[in-house]
């Protein structure tokens, strides 16, 4: 006799700590899953005792989920990080233990490449310090040192999500617009690719960084490159504190060679909003200071509400792990009238042979498999004629390699 097969939705957990955006909430609730939403993050005991029965945890970037919060948590399907890092999940255990991390690395594109131009404006009219006189009582109107943008032209190093943003929105306002890549990047609009970073130091106004934190673009940007920067030049840090050398900066704004910076991050940034910040680059003139903001705007986390939630519903109905950060990345189409079987085990010699083997031992018909590996673990996925799928799952399942089986439709 057929077997019910699916596990039915109102039975799937969802518990989501600190204020996650409303629509992930109401995503969850259309499916017909069970949410509890919290405001605030809680503390690694709280964690531990209620994520027991809970399916999927959502957090942003203030909860620990740590090797002992994932011990405890042996119905857990996946984890959505409703922010960009995912430094605060223990991605390794999660991985062996089966659990793909979800986050949202491109939603706040747009608000970074605004906060940019924005700046580039700023920049060249010094808006910064006029604003800050004529807050103190001193009325200094003179056009002498303030430009338009229309014409010049911005230098993009790191031509990525943001960077390519940041050329459109650029072109926008009548600005030439260079960049360079350590990839092939498709230009937008009359956006031009340069060969080399110099040449965009040597060419460009105005110098945007939009390049990841990597082993090669750590210092990426200290005393060679600000003198290689045209006089009066500004350059903006939208992107990772570590790119630039801050005191290199610092010194050549004081010596006049750079015209003014635009910084939003740093290399020590402060933990918490109750933190002091100190820095070479503060009180010094057309500098631009804040408080790594460049993606945080409502729409951004309404965008990440979005794309998390979405991740994890469709990896809970289909098995896909497409975007997951510790995670073998598959995502097959469904074979019609199947039943589906995932499975993640241990990354050994012959798991795929005792897996077909159970398989063949029910007689049952593969309409589909697919597996991807990483060092650790495997995953794959199975489309089964229905009959026997649910004998078939409790032999995998019960494969000493087996970490997580589950059956789904
Ligand atoms: P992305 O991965 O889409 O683009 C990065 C680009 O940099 C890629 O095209 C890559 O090929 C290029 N690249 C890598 N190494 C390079 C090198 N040595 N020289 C030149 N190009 C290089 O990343 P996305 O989303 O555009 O983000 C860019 C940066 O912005 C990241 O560092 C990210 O952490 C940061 N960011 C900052 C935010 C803020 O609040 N200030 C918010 C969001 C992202």
């Amino acid at each position: 006799m057929t077997q019910p097969t699916s596990f039915p939705k109102n039975k799937i957990k969802i518990l989501l700590l600190e204020n996650v955006h409303p629509v992930a909430i109401e995503a969850f609730r259309a499916e017909g899953f069970q949410v509890e939403a919290v405001k605030g993050a809680v503390s690694e005991d709280e964690l531990a005792e209620r994520v027991r029965d809970v399916h999927v945890l959502g957090i942003r970037s203030k909860t620990q989920v740590t090797t002992r919060v994932l011990d405890e948590a042996r119905r857990m399907l996946a984890v959505g990080a409703f922010c960009i890092g995912t430094n605060q999940v223990a991605l390794g255990h999660a991985n062996r233990a089966g659990v793909p991390v979800f986050n949202a690395p491109f939603s706040n594109t747009r608000s970074v490449a605004e906060l940019v131009l924005a700046e580039v404006v700023i920049l060249s009219r010094h808006l910064g310090d006029r604003s800050r006189e004529v807050h103190e009582g001193r009325w200094r109107k003179a056009a002498v040192g303030s430009h338009e943008v229309r014409g010049h032209t911005i230098g993009i190093v790191g031509y990525g999500h943001i960077g390519s943003q940041v050329g459109v929105l650029a072109e926008a306002f009548g600005m030439r617009v260079v960049f360079f890549d350590i990839a092939a990047k498709l230009p937008m609009g009359n956006n031009r690719a340069l060969a080399r970073l110099e040449d965009v130091l040597e060419l460009a106004d105005f110098v945007t960084l939009h390049v990841p934190e990597t082993a090669q673009t750590r210092n990426m940007i200290g005393p060679d490159e600000l003198a290689r920067m045209k006089p009066g030049a500004c350059l903006l840090n939208a992107s990772r504190g570590t790119v630039v050398q801050i005191d290199a900066l610092a010194d050549a704004i004081r010596g006049g060679h750079v015209g003014g910076a635009a910084v939003d991050v740093y290399p020590d940034e402060p933990k918490s909003n109750s933190d002091g910040f100190a820095s070479p680059l503060c009180n010094l003139p057309n500098v631009i200071l804040t408080p790594h903001i460049g993606g945080s705007t409502e729409e951004a986390q309404e965008a990440i509400g979005h794309e998390v939630s979405a991740a994890l519903i469709k990896y809970v109905n289909s098995g896909a792990t497409t975007g997951a950060v510790n995670f073998p990345q598959i995502d097959p189409p469904l074979a019609k009238g199947a039943h589906r079987i995932l499975n993640v085990h241990h990354n050994v010699p012959g798991v795929l042979r005792d897996i077909n083997r159970t398989v063949s031992d029910h007689n049952a018909n593969i309409r589909a498999q697919v597996l991807s590996t990483d060092p650790d673990i495997g995953y794959l996925i199975m489309d089964l004629d229905q009959d026997v799928s649910q004998d078939v799952k409790r032999g995998i399942a019960a494969l000493p390699t087996s970490i997580k089986t589950r059956i789904l439709f």
